[in-house]
């Protein structure tokens, strides 16, 4: 280009960065990479396979195919090194967090030209954006480390940690992987994604600069196989795993009731909703970073776009106008807006779907011209679209943007929330009133006011729905990587005592019925079982649930949703009240236990079940979410939100307290919920109806049915519109983990390990916890 041509179109020139140091490091390599195992790099293994530069196809590298061997060696190198890695005091694991964030910042500039090399994405993203954070996140995880053991007492480390990551965000994933594990002391087995695994390689070596004790980390490269050897290794005790929706469904299945912690971030198809008051020109800008950004290979990428209709016509010109300016090229040069696709397999899929779908709207791709050879595909916008439409549905993981309009901002938030997924929302308005409005009424872990796509180290990120569980980052992504301390016995599963030889005449029909809805239901099969002392004394009949006698109680749930919406006072009151009338009643509920259970404790369990419904009536309004300072011009306000409909098996032995340890807290945060009482010992459920038709409990908050759980269990589990399952009866967790699948609902097992429903361990956060989802809204704030 002239001089003369560059003044008359004020065109940039190309600025390309240099791939020499990262292509020389390449070589020092021998192009070729084994695993990094126990400290040290393996020689290449038997099967390899290429990895490509997307923006030209050019080999970079051969890496190896991970073996199960090859896995169990890097698990075996882990769990070696775990138990002395966990008993470093906390501040020496902070200094060797500390020094892997300073040689990531030493050598920024190699990992960001190897990371572009790599995945396609342009080199400004890696260098300012990608890099940065991966240093930010092993500094403030390097503080975690220094803190624990002050502000974390009472947790342990997991152990060995199973990791896979996706290839759109290489280094980072692999960062928000490895930091906060090794801060909580455990070690890690990573796999990188097949199409991206140098910067992990290269991270292995800084691993060796800073002195890791050998074993930490080991890193093992391969395709999903690799992933699934890791999934299905048997001394691992946590999966995390970021990467499709469906590939995450998988490793549910595959380790339902293996005891393995589970954390998934999965995909979504996040709004990026903008009211006729906003700002258009900051939303257009938005836009450019919500979709455009890593050529939206983003799992919260703002790819449906919901415009208010009145200002739709002029917003798509400036919107169209913007993308005509966009410049696809390479990655290497500094002043390219969108790279390459990273892969050409993902690039058909992109293309396929767009292809198959557009029909129905109105498409406009950028202006710009392309490159010839690699894998690119231009900036486009598809307007006009049905909501219902394949690509305002499916995850298209690639730069191209759906978009319909709405009237109301009823509309939008009805708009917004119909998909199956929950990752993150964009929200642009100049009304702080609107913003705010709208923020709760979101279902997303993420919600961004007048901004898109900000992460920060302090701030989870984490769906719900389908977009999966867990939060990565702040201080409950902690929790993921921690379990209380202390050993837990092993669950006994109690019979029901039979029926004695002489039968005593049963007289009048006795049957509790089911509580669903604020009413008592009969079962809907008709069927009902005995209930009998010890010493054979008839007790009562119980009915036995059904599917249908579920989804009745599931329904009268859904029913019941402005609960969610009531205050943490209100909630608070009526627990005191529920604590209130168990008491007026509490001889005769002592009694009770004691003529089920033939013990003494029923006195005991009826004291603690009200203190602990004192206790979450106390956590009622106390239970407070967060303002979490980011290094960006505003605050991420983390809000504890309910989870929604809660399907809960109640333990076996404690037949009152155990029911009121998972009620108490589950509604006390705004849940609904659906409780299967006591297998053998039920009545002190069925006479607990009284005490909530005496406390103002609204109907359908809670719902209560009787009969064996391995009936009511595969219901509830498999049931779209229960968000969360906790399985607290005997040989019922792997069933409940495996069936939850369908909508990726949260699910708490207790794998036949014992709670002691009396100590203090058992009510607290680690339950609150349960009953809440984070959201956190990023508002801007200050200078
Ligand atoms: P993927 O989910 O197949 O791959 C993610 C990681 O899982 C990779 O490391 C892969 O090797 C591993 N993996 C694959 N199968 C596995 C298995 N059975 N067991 C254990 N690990 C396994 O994603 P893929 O195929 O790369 O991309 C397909 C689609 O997934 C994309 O088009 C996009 O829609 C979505 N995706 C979403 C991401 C997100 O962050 N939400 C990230 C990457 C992809």
């Amino acid at each position: 280009m002239t001089v003369k041509e560059i003044f008359e179109t004020m065109d940039y020139g190309p600025a390309p960065e240099s791939a020499a140091e990262a292509l020389a490091w390449l070589v020092d390599a021998g192009d070729s990479f084994g695993h990094f195992i126990d400290g040290a790099f393996t020689a290449p293994g038997a099967e390899t396979f290429e990895s490509r530069n997307p923006a030209n196809g050019n080999v970079l590298a051969l890496l190896s195919q991970g073996s199960a061997q090859d896995v169990d060696a890097a698990v075996k190198a882990a769990r070696r090194a775990q138990p002395k890695w966990a008993a470093l005091p906390g501040h020496a694991r902070a200094r060797y967090l500390y020094a892997l964030a300073r040689l990531v910042q030493k050598h920024s500039r190699l990992f960001a030209v190897l990371e572009t090399l790599d995945n396609g994405k342009p080199i400004r993203e890696s260098r300012d954006i990608d890099i940065p954070l991966v240093a930010r996140h092993f500094y403030y995880h390097a503080g975690m480390a220094q803190l624990m053991e002050a502000e974390l007492p009472g947790r342990e480390p997991l152990g060995v940690c199973g990791q896979i990551i996706p290839w759109n965000f290489p280094l980072l994933m692999l960062a928000w992987k490895i930091a906060p594990a090794l801060a909580m002391g455990n070690t890690v087995v990573l796999k990188p994604a097949e199409y991206t695994s140098l910067t992990a390689l290269l991270f292995a070596q800084i691993c060796q600069e800073a002195g890791l004790p050998k074993g930490v980390v080991n890193i093992v490269t391969g395709d999903g196989r690799t992933g699934e050897a890791i999934v299905s290794h048997p001394d691992i005790d946590k999966i995390a795993f970021t990467g499709s929706t469906e590939v995450g469904r998988r490793i549910r299945e595959a380790t339902a009731g293996s005891g393995k912690a589970l954390t998934l971030e999965l995909g979504g198809k996040s709004p990026y909703i903008v009211f006729d008051d906003a700002d258009l020109d900051s939303a257009v800008e938005g836009l450019v970073d919500a979709i455009w950004f890593n050529q939206g290979q983003v799992c919260c990428a703002g790819s449906r776009l919901l415009v208010q209709e009145g200002i739709a016509e002029r917003f798509y010109e400036k919107l169209k106008a913007r993308m005509d300016g966009l410049r696809v090229g390479d990655p290497l040069d500094k002043c390219i807006d969108v790279g390459a696709i990273v892969d050409p397999v993902q690039l058909q899929t992109i293309t396929r779907l767009v292809d198959d779908n557009a029909g129905e709207g109105e498409i406009h791709r950028a202006a710009g011209p392309l490159p010839e050879n690699g894998c690119f595909y231009p900036p486009t916008l598809i307007t006009g679209l049905h909501p219902a439409s394949p690509l305002m549905q499916e995850e298209i993981f690639g730069p191209v943007l759906a978009s319909t309009t709405f009237r109301t901002p009823a509309e939008a938030v009805a708009l917004a929330n119909n998909t199956r997924y929950g990752l993150a929302a964009s929200v642009w308005t100049e009304n702080v009133n609107l913003a705010l409005d709208i923020a709760p009424k979101l279902v997303a872990g993420v919600v961004w006011v007048n901004g898109t796509n900000m992460f920060d180290a302090a701030a989870g990120f984490g769906g719900v729905r389908e977009s999966g569980y867990g939060r990565e980052g702040g201080w409950e992504g902690l929790s993921a990587y921690t379990k209380p301390a202390g050993k837990a016995k092993a669950l006994n599963p109690i019979a029901p005592v039979p029926a004695p030889k002489k039968l005593e005449a049963e007289g009048l029909d006795r049957t509790a019925k089911f509580y669903i809805g604020g009413k008592q239901a009969r079962p809907d099969g008709g069927y009902a079982q005995a209930v009998w002392s010890p010493k054979g004394k008839l007790l009562g009949h119980v009915g036995i649930a059904n599917r249908k006698d579920v989804r009745n109680a599931v329904e009268a749930a859904h029913a019941a949703g402005g609960w969610a919406r009531t205050t943490g006072h209100l909630r608070a009151q009526i627990l005191y009240y529920i604590g209130e009338n168990l008491s007026a009643r509490a001889e005769e509920f002592a009694a009770r236990i004691d003529a089920m259970t033939g013990g003494k404790q029923g006195a005991k369990e009826v004291e603690a079940a009200i203190s602990r419904l004192f206790t979450y009536a106390a956590w009622a309004d106390k239970y407070d979410g967060a303002a979490h300072g980011v290094p960006i011009r505003g605050v991420a306000l983390a809000m504890k939100e309910p989870v929604g409909v809660i399907g809960a098996l109640c333990p076996d032995e404690a037949p009152l307290l155990g029911l009121v340890s998972l009620m108490a807290p589950a509604i006390a945060m705004g849940n609904r919920v659906v409780l299967a009482a006591s297998q053998p010992y039920p009545l002190a459920a069925t006479d607990f109806y009284q005490v909530l038709e005496t406390s103002d409990v609204p109907a359908g908050v809670v719902n209560i049915l009787t009969g064996p759980h391995g009936d009511t269990a595969p219901a509830l589990a498999a049931h779209m519109d229960v968000d969360a399952v906790w399985a607290f009866s005997p040989g019922l967790s792997a069933m409940v983990e495996k069936a939850s699948t369908g909508n990726l609902k949260r699910t708490w097992a207790c794998n036949d390990k014992a709670t002691d429903w009396f100590a203090p361990e058992a009510e607290g956060r680690r339950f609150l916890e349960a009953a809440t989802e984070i959201k956190n809204i990023w508002v801007p704030y200050g200078e």
